[in-house]
């Protein structure tokens, strides 16, 4: 393959995942259960879909139908930068949604927007840290808003503010994985957010040594490049509890709306279930890692 761009960490990740190759194990396998259980909720499949905002000029009112299609699907949905009554439209759909919050430099609007979540009844609430930054090493500003980076007291502060678990999106290094504990948060998501940063670790690269600082105490959701079931089967085979998919269901959001997002969630739930079948893996807690076998060590 001609790489174009060496640099880009989407195209890097996008490498990585197509370097690991899957084993077969067919004797005593059975139908496998792509149920996944989250915070004493269940849900019908470990595909969520990604925190994504500002989805008007994919679709009008996408967000909105984003959700809609993970409602329909029994999926967990995410949401990102939005106003209030974005986040009240979204949580109205009935749809259980994680709502990850920016590092605003402003902590007391942190606490607010934590507050506003909890009472929208958001399943969970998050904070994108790696978005603090902008690529000259200058505080970020979003729409106006400035961002900046924040501390493990202040992380604790966040979490210690509320009742939902927090979770850490962001998280690209063992020291990070092991701050995301030390700060209370009750989940991290891998992620090194579309290439924000270019040579980013591939998320599934780093993420056997994350799972392992991690030893199943909290949940460790990816993100970055999952486009099939293929992709979430090998996330979830190193390490991750389940993933989010942001960018593969924008053009079934363009073309067929809540509809369009539910059917691309199915599908590669669907893809999973056939990995997951002919892989002896019963269950998503049981996907036997060494089933993974990376093209360039054979
Ligand atoms: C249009 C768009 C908007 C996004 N907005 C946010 C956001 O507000 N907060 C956030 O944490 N991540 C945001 N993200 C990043 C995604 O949550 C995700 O980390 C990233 O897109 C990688 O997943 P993907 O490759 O499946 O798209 C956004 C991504 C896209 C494409």
């Amino acid at each position: 393959m001609e790489r174009s761009k060496p640099w880009d960490s989407d195209q890097i990740t996008r490498d990585y995942f197509d370097s690991l190759l899957v084993e077969m194990r067919h004797i005593d396998a059975v139908i496998p259960s792509t149920k996944f259980e989250l915070y004493g909720e269940t849900f019908d499949t470990p595909v969520m879909m990604a925190a994504l905002s500002h989805l008007n000029n994919i679709r009008e009112n996408g967000m909105v139908e984003m959700a809609r299609g993970a409602h329909a699907a029994n999926a967990v949905n995410w949401v990102g930068m939005c106003d209030e009554a974005e986040l009240e439209a979204i949580t109205a759909t009935g749809a259980r949604t994680i709502c990850i919050i920016k590092p605003y430099a402003d902590n007391d609007y942190i606490f607010r927007r934590i507050e506003y979540a909890e009472r929208c009844g958001v399943l969970a609430v998050g904070m994108d840290i790696d978005h603090a930054f902008g690529a000259d090493g200058k505080y970020d500003v979003v729409l106006g808003e400035k961002m900046k980076p924040k501390s493990l007291p202040e992380l604790r502060e966040f979490i210690k503010s509320t009742k939902l678990p927090f979770i850490i999106k962001g998280v690209l290094s063992g020291q990070d994985a092991y701050k995301a504990l030390e700060a209370g948060a009750k989940g991290i998501v891998v992620s090194h957010h579309h290439g924000i940063m270019s040579y980013a670790v591939p998320p599934l690269f780093i993420l056997p040594q994350i799972a392992k600082v991690i030893n199943q105490q909290i949940p460790v959701f990816v993100d970055c490049g999952i486009m099939s079931g293929m992709d979430v089967f090998k996330a979830l085979a190193l390490g991750a509890d389940a993933v989010s998919v942001g960018r593969a269901v924008m053009e079934p959001l363009r073309n067929n709306g809540s509809e369009g997002v539910r059917d691309k969630i199915v599908k590669m739930t669907e893809e999973l279930a056939g990995v997951m079948a002919r892989t002896c893996s019963r269950d998503i807690r049981n996907i036997d890692p060494t089933v993974i076998r990376h093209r360039n060590g054979w």
